[in-house]
């Protein structure tokens, strides 16, 4: 599947949280793993691992099981969770893609055994399997998402935003809000409040990343080269309320 593809897969990709309790063929679970191997990092320098395990190394915690469990691990270290979800999204879109029900999720638990399966900290999960829901959505009109207007103050780039817009997140709470102009574009996160903070606040980075990469996908889809940094006067000057993620160049 080459990033064209996945860029189409944003706009119609949803959560599957109902599956068939069969497993996926070995065939299947092989090309997941072939594209696990080609997963671009956001920051090079953070070790990562990706494992399948099956549903029955996994606590759910009240929600219902899926036949397999994709788990990303990371090593510690700045950055490190938006990275997770800027790698982790390219295997939602692909699976989407594919015809494999998949959803974020942060509230199932691995078990010890399937913790044991990599050295680094266990971050998330995607759970996958045949789905016994619309793997699609038919529509935009069937994303419930913020309006552009209200995830940045740029003029003219509905189009180049629109993947960004429609980015999944934790609990749907797009903490994203971006600055700058059509050619540097600076990444801004929502300060959850204490509470909140408790619950979503580390995967409020995640989402950064989710974002992050769909705004790649869709700079490729319109022949732009992109640049990630980090910006020292954009860290400094965000909207009140956010915090700074990160900055991109877009050219061409
Ligand atoms: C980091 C992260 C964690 C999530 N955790 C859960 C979860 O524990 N349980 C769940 O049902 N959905 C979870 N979701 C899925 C979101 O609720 C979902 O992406 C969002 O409501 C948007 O809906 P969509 O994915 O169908 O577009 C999570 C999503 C992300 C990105």
């Amino acid at each position: 599947m080459n990033s064209e593809d996945l860029y189409q897969a944003v706009f119609r990709r949803k959560s599957v949280r109902n599956y068939d309790s069969s497993t996926l063929s070995l065939e299947t679970l092989q090309e997941i793993e072939n594209s696990i191997l080609k997963l671009t990092p956001l920051y090079p320098d953070i070790k990562t691992e990706f494992r399948i395990v099956p549903g029955e190394l996994i606590k759910t915690r009240m929600m219902k099981s899926s036949p397999h469990y994709l788990l990303a691990f990371s090593e510690k270290k700045e950055g490190h969770r938006v990275n997770v979800g800027f790698m982790l999204q390219q295997m939602d879109l692909y699976l989407s893609g594919r015809g494999v029900g998949t959803c974020w999720q942060g509230i199932p638990q691995p078990k010890k055994e399937a913790l044991a399966t990599s050295s680094l900290d266990y971050q998330i999960l995607l759970t996958m399997g045949k789905p016994q829901e619309a793997l699609h959505r038919g529509s935009i009109q069937e994303f419930r998402r913020k309006s552009l207007r209200e995830i940045t103050d740029i003029p003219d780039v509905e189009e180049l935003l629109e993947p960004v817009r429609l980015a999944p997140s934790s609990t749907n709470s797009q903490p994203w809000y971006i600055t700058g102009s059509a050619e540097l574009m600076h990444f801004y996160c929502r300060q959850p409040n204490r509470l909140k903070a408790l619950f979503v606040g580390k995967f409020n980075q995640i989402d950064m990343g989710i974002a992050l990469y769909h705004l790649n996908l869709s700079a490729e889809h319109f022949g732009k080269k992109v640049e990630f940094f980090k910006d020292d006067v954009a860290a400094q000057s965000g909207p009140s309320g956010y915090y700074y993620v990160e900055s991109v160049r877009l050219e061409g």
